[in-house]
């Protein structure tokens, strides 16, 4: 949570302050603690909200935002003044650095310049290099028909890595309707997606923790809304800003999609580093793994994302060999995760993570090794083709070779 610079901005002209608005919404590193309209208002809202940043656009009037830069720095010393305006007179600007602002950017606001202004007041407050920490991993989990494992993944992926003490990890279940990550972890949440949506634009960090579920594994749990109603308005909207707090709060975020592939899942995929798409090895499956890989292939933010799972390696349901299913997809697979009806469905049941039920089992070795693969250490190509035969990846190749 260190490194996210909480800024507050106050501009009196509404169009000019949305855009910056959609500008800073869309940055990692940034949460959005307060918005002004008035120059009047803007110290008080700096000494009640202590962002880090505050960024002061003067066009609107020069003379009393510079009197306003200066009051804000006498009362509020530890919030860095950043100045947005539309002329490059050097005197003005030279009146603003004299009244206290650490950065002056120009109009129209270019977001290189924006990012690097952001940067520097980041290293100013945390020290270069230290202190900083990589941002959010994201890994979305979606999946090419229902039942086909994703919520169990997902669930024990984000177990597997709450496991580290160093990580933050939090699940978001994105299945509106019927979502049941909360069942997989045995708890029953006091608040749901439709409450942290609703109050998003309220939230700040700590009350953000408190509205999710901690798990005993460590992992924190954004649930589904209780009623399906609640599901209808929750916006793209909101959930960009939810995923952006979140990823400026925790070290790993792990999605739960819904089959729908609607406009949410599909900010979800955009929002992650990876996208796993979890499938079996039966003919639906493998076909909607195409088609859902064509239109993945029409999406710039997503189609690179794409990692195939093949969840239930092993099952014998007259499935197809792995070559045909690869040649079928015209993409490698990524990972094969071993089946295991009994263990899967006794955590189900239990409410327990895998880690926790059955440590050793090879499903839970195997999904351990997944996330390493997708958090950890990046292992050379040959290292993860050459595992030994015990392995998931070996025992899937014995099994194909015994239905040669
Ligand atoms: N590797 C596995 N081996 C054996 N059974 C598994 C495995 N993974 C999942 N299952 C079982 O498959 C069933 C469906 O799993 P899960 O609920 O995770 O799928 P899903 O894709 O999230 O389903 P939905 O479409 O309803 O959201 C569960 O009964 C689960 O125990
Ligand atoms: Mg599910």
């Amino acid at each position: 949570m260190s490194n996210v610079l909480r800024i507050a901005i106050v501009d009196p002209s509404d169009s000019s302050r949305d855009s910056l608005k959609s500008t800073l919404l869309g940055l990692d590193k940034v949460w959005l603690e307060a918005e002004c309209s008035r120059y009047e208002f803007f110290a008080d809202v700096v000494a009640q909200t202590h962002p880090d940043i505050g960024i002061v656009s003067i066009d609107a009037d020069p003379e009393k935002s510079l009197r306003l830069i200066e009051q804000v720095v006498a009362n509020s010393p530890e919030c860095c003044i950043l100045v947005i305006s539309g002329s490059n007179d050097g005197n003005l600007i030279l009146r603003a650095m004299r009244a206290g602002a650490k950065e002056y950017l120009t109009k129209p606001l270019k977001l290189d310049d924006l990012l690097a202004a952001l940067e520097r007041i980041g290293e100013r407050r945390t020290g270069k290099g230290e202190n900083k920490r990589a941002s959010c991993q994201v890994i979305a989990v979606a999946g090419a028909t229902g039942g086909v494992g994703t919520t169990s993944l997902a669930v024990n992926i984000g177990c597997a890595l709450a496991a580290n003490p160093q990580n933050s990890v939090c699940l978001v279940d994105l299945d509106m309707s019927l979502g049941d990550a909360d069942v997989f972890l045995d708890t029953i949440p006091d608040y749901t997606l439709a409450d942290v949506s609703q109050n998003i634009s309220r939230l700040d960090f700590s009350l953000l923790k408190r509205s999710l579920t901690k798990h005993s594994s460590g992992l924190y749990l954004l649930p589904r809304p209780v009623q399906l109603e609640d599901a209808r308005h929750i916006t793209v909207d909101d959930m960009q800003r939810v995923f952006g707090l979140l990823k400026a709060t925790f070290s790993h975020m792990i999605l739960d999609l819904s089959k729908g592939y609607n406009e949410i899942d599909m900010l979800a995929m955009e929002t992650a580093n990876n996208v796993l798409l979890v499938t079996q090895m039966d003919l639906p499956c493998l076909r909607n793994v195409v088609r859902l890989m064509m239109s993945f292939n029409e999406q710039p933010k997503i189609k690179d994302k794409i990692k195939i799972v093949v969840n239930r390696a092993g099952l014998d349901n007259g499935s197809i060999s792995m070559k045909k299913a690869q040649e079928t997809i015209g993409k490698d697979i990524f990972w094969h995760v071993p089946n295991d009806y009994r263990t899967m469905v006794e955590v189900r049941n239990n409410g327990v993570p895998l880690l926790e039920h059955a440590p050793k089992a090879a499903l839970t070795v195997s999904i351990s090794q997944m996330t390493e693969a997708l958090c950890g250490e990046q292992k050379p190509a040959e290292e993860t083709a050459t595992k030994p035969a015990g392995s998931p990846v070996g025992k899937f190749f014995s099994f194909l070779n015994k239905k040669k």
